[in-house]
């Protein structure tokens, strides 16, 4: 493997990506995520041989959001096995991440686990496959960063009061049978893994065993198995930026999952893994600052999955 200062290329990178933050909108529909500031940058990368970088904000805490869907799928990999795929399918679906259109057509199957219906679809395995399935999440997602993660408990309670639109989705997949659980346990769940708090360089390494064919980036067990984390890979791919992710594979090509919170984490299978955070959404609902920073480290390193 050729070798690459890390350090200096994300320096660069929060350097020229310094007038972008601040360009698009912070989320705006919970107070703990309005009042945020959007001129904020973080970045950070952990690669296979343990090397770490960082630059900006990599150890300001915030939002994890939609990126917790990733994790929430592994443990439902862990849980499940197979029989998860019965209930959630496996195509991009080009609307935003938490349109109702394609439930009402495709009978209360979600497109993919990376949209909302999908995540909650993934949370109901999760309530029906035993005991304390919030736990269990906060329990896998510390175990891969190391660090204690918690739930900010100001988020959840405010994506519960204000989440019409998940509780419709819930709803409407309950009405065709698709939901085993109590829609408001099921959202529990949900909206509490959307209120996972953390940082960029607890989120490079907690996505670290996406590089690893699954391995865990200390102890080196496995937390899926190869097929498993491809699979993962493959839909952060091709899902997991909702309708930019063509986008995204044109412009950055890794498998990537972003949150409302500003951040995306980034993979390279067999190499590293990224978190970049910067509030500033575009349209689509990604950080603008961290797509661009993204693009930029593929055009300095030469590294993409293509
Ligand atoms: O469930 C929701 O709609 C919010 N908690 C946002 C989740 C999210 O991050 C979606 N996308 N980027």
């Amino acid at each position: 493997m050729e070798s690459i200062d890390f350090q200096r290329t994300l320096a660069a990178i929060a350097e020229e990506v310094q007038p972008l933050t601040g360009a698009g909108k912070v989320a705006t529909y919970i107070p703990a995520l309005a009042r945020v500031d959007a001129a904020q940058f973080g970045i950070a990368l952990c690669d296979v041989d343990g090397q770490e970088a960082t630059a900006g904000s990599a150890e300001v805490a915030f939002s994890i959001q939609s990126i917790s869907k990733v994790f929430t799928l592994a443990l439902a990999m862990q849980q499940v096995g197979e029989k998860l795929w019965e209930r959630i399918g496996r195509e991009p679906s080009g609307d935003p991440f938490n349109s109702l259109v394609q439930l009402e057509h495709e009978q209360g199957v979600p497109r993919n686990p990376l949209i909302n219906a999908g995540a909650i679809a993934v949370a109901d395995r999760l309530v029906s496959a035993g005991a304390d399935p919030k736990a269990k999440i906060l329990s896998l997602i510390s175990d891969l960063c190391g660090d204690p993660i918690t739930f900010d408990e100001e988020v959840a309670a405010s994506e519960a009061a204000t989440g019409f639109r998940n509780i419709a989705v819930a709803n409407f997949m309950k009405s065709f049978g698709k939901l085993d659980n109590a829609v408001e346990t099921v959202l529990d769940v949900y909206f509490h893994q959307c209120a996972v708090s953390m940082n960029c360089i607890q989120l490079a390494r907690a996505a670290a065993f996406l590089c690893r064919d699954g391995r865990h980036r200390v102890s080196n067990k496995p937390v899926l198995n190869e097929r498993q984390t491809r699979r993962i890979n493959a839909l952060m791919l091709t899902c997991g930026t909702y309708d930019a992710a063509g986008e995204f594979a044109f412009r950055i090509g890794m498998p990537c999952k972003s949150g409302v919170g500003g951040g995306i984490i980034a993979v390279l299978p067999d190499r590293l893994s990224l978190c970049v955070w910067s509030p500033g959404l575009g349209a689509s609902g990604n950080s603008v600052a961290g797509m661009r920073a993204l693009e930029l480290f593929v055009e300095k390193t030469g590294l993409s999955v293509f």
